[in-house]
């Protein structure tokens, strides 16, 4: 099949990389192993998004439910994701990709707030390519700190209760507010058929790849497999095939 022309290239796509553990489990090594291997993929995905000509990818690193895991677990995810800011700062500039993040990362450790804060700094002017984490986030909670935010604006004066609309509230959602685009596509790895709280109101209508590949053996293909397939699907936003017509002729 013929790659998609640049117009289906989904423009902004979000992944849950799930399947970590499972990997590990499998070869019987400990779940961390799956996590380093994880990081890994991370760099191998970013990469091809870019070759693909995807312009934002975002990567669902840490949910604010992951707190819940033992908490060696919870220490060895912030040490690697520490040991990819300082790793990836070189290639992210040299490739001029911007780091953005959603969630509440003032919550995360100092080392890792750091790290992050310096790499952002660092990338904050490109803006042909955007890698987003998704870092102790959570769309509910999301939608909490929108709420608690739009309120505080609309008691400024900032906003009026007699405009609320899509439009005014969801810039002060996290991706509202980095100004984000909705994502086109997203992908689960590893067979899992959920959403798991993962930008619910932005995915409103992004088109779902599910693939039963773990994500430690994610790669470039797998990428392409779900762009391919996504340029197969017709995005009608409502409409009807019939109306879709003349815009495509
Ligand atoms: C899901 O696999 C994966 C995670 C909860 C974390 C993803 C984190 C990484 C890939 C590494 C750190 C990220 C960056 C950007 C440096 P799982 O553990 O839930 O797998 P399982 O369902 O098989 O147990």
């Amino acid at each position: 099949m013929s790659s998609p022309s640049p117009g289906q290239i989904p423009q902004h796509v979000a992944i849950i990389m799930d399947g970590n553990g499972r990997w590990a489990k499998q070869r019987g090594l400990p779940r961390l192993e799956g996590h380093r291997r994880g990081v890994e993929t991370v760099r191998t995905v970013v990469d091809a998004a870019r070759e693909i000509g995807i312009r934002t990818i975002t990567l669902y690193a840490f949910s604010v439910e992951n707190w819940k895991r033992p908490p060696e677990e919870v220490s060895g995810l912030m040490g690697l994701l520490d040991y990819f800011l300082k790793r990836e700062l070189n290639n992210l500039i040299k490739n001029r990709v911007r780091l953005l993040t959603i969630g509440r990362t003032e919550e995360l450790p100092e080392n890792v707030q750091r790290e992050l804060n310096r790499v952002k700094e660092a990338t904050k002017d490109f803006t042909e390519w955007t890698l987003v984490l998704a870092l102790n986030y959570g769309s509910r909670t999301e939608v909490a700190d929108a709420a608690r935010d739009y309120a505080a604006a609309v008691q400024a004066g900032h906003e009026q209760l007699t405009d609320a609309s899509w439009d005014s509230f969801s810039r002060y959602l996290y991706t509202g507010a980095a100004g984000i685009p909705d994502p086109d596509l997203l992908i689960r790895t590893s067979g899992e058929l959920r959403i798991s709280n993962f930008l619910m109101l932005q995915l409103a209508y992004a088109e779902m790849v599910f693939t039963p590949v773990a994500w430690p053996e994610f790669g470039k293909a797998e990428l392409q497999a779900a762009v391919d397939e996504f340029a197969r699907r017709e995005r009608r936003f409502g409409q009807t095939t019939e109306q879709l017509k003349p815009a495509r002729a």
